[in-house]
């Protein structure tokens, strides 16, 4: 028999915890190959949670309770995860809110699609069939949309449409590959960090659509402000972005000084030193993009993958010099030429960057999945 692992971590949830770990073990009997624990982490709540739990142990022996420092919910989960792995010896780990956010009903649903081959399940709330609550204000909606957007463009993977949900089924062996990369987003974030890490690492990641309830007992704990600034933080650090970006800067350097060498130095004819500085940089902004910026869907480096990605990098770049020429023209028709480093640049941050970027992630480094 297989262990499942419900994680609940808990502060100040006195008027859910009870409903909630009554709720889960009800679907304990639905998956009979499934042996199912509770942990609930607890960093000291001020009001009766701990007492409700330790109660409940006397009913329920599989409800394991673990005490922690309040440190975030971040770091109650990796606690949480280390005692699950370790001395529960888990096979499959949930998160799930404490608060009846979270219907214990979807647990068999989530261990079907385990079974399927899932390695990481998604409880999804944009997903065909998900929702969330009716009533929640207009701007709660619109940076929880707002958010998962930002993210999936940033990582450029518009197959999850759920990043920050909190009901998650995971593979044991797949947390502890990457328990060791997420043990600093002690926040909310985490739950962004440990989806990325997952994908990063290989997982196959399913989405299962759920209903999110608003909670009735208690509030909630998030710091609206301090998550979106550590979510964008995360999708900028994170994300290939910033990398991709910085080797355009660096080929624009290489392009300056092997053109200054080639045409200035050695009397080279322009439109040869040219030809040699641009190839030269495709050929060294496809390498350090392999190895650094998209360095986890890195191309294998027999000679013919390699030599096939080099070329469709040629064929995208060849699109960039499209786009800039049609641009400058456009531009210069409509406004003038006084303003054609202005213009240059529009071009490049509007237009170059987010077109780059689309095809090196869909053309060049495809997700393997
Ligand atoms: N142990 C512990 N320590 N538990 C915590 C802490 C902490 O520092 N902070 C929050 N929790 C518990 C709560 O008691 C609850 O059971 C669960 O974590 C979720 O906290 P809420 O405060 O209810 O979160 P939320 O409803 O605002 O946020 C939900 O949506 C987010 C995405 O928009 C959650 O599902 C999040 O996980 C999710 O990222
Ligand atoms: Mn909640």
């Amino acid at each position: 028999m297989s262990r499942a692992v419900v994680i609940l971590p808990t502060y100040n949830e006195e008027g859910n915890i009870r409903s909630v770990i009554e709720g889960v073990f009800a679907q304990a009997g639905k998956k009979p190959s499934w042996d199912l624990h509770i942990l609930v982490v607890e960093s000291t709540s001020q009001d009766r949670t701990d007492e409700i739990v330790t109660g409940l142990q006397k009913n329920y022996k599989k409800l394991h309770i673990l005490r922690t420092k309040k440190e975030g919910l971040g770091k109650a989960y990796i606690r949480g995860f280390e005692y699950a792995l370790n001395i529960l010896n888990a096979d499959i780990i949930f998160q799930m809110d404490a608060d009846l956010s979270h219907e214990p009903a979807k647990i068999p649903a989530f261990l079907s699609l385990i079974e399927s081959g899932a390695d990481f399940v998604i409880g999804s709330r944009y997903t065909k069939g998900g929702s969330i609550p009716e009533n929640w204000d207009f701007h709660r909606k619109l940076f929880s949309v707002l958010g998962n957007w930002i993210i999936r463009i940033g990582f450029m993977n518009m197959k999850i449409t759920d990043w920050t949900s909190g009901f998650r089924a995971i593979r044991a062996p797949l947390i502890r590959n990457i328990i060791a990369k997420v043990d600093n987003f002690s926040g909310y974030v985490f739950q962004v960090a440990i989806l990325d890490n997952a994908l990063k690492n290989g997982a196959t990641v399913k989405e299962l659509p759920i209903q999110f309830k608003d909670r009735k007992e208690g509030k909630s704990k998030i710091d609206s402000i301090e998550y979106i600034i550590q979510t964008l933080l995360y999708v900028f650090l994170e994300s290939s972005f910033v990398k991709f970006v910085l080797v355009g800067g660096t080929g624009f350097l290489l392009d300056s000084i092997i053109l200054y060498i080639l045409a200035l130095k050695l009397h080279f004819p322009p439109w040869f030193a040219k030809l040699i500085s641009a190839e030269t940089v495709i050929i060294s902004n496809f390498t350090l993009n392999n190895f650094w910026s998209f360095s986890h869907k890195q191309l294998d480096l027999r000679w013919k993958t390699y030599f096939r990605g080099l070329l469709k990098f040629n064929i995208v770049s060849s699109g960039n010099i499209f786009i800039q020429t049609i641009g400058i023209s456009v531009m210069t028709y409509l406004f003038g030429k006084s303003n054609i480093i202005l213009y240059n640049a529009l071009i490049i941050i509007l237009l170059v960057i987010p077109y780059s970027y689309f095809f090196y992630n869909k053309f060049i480094w495809k997700d393997s999945r």
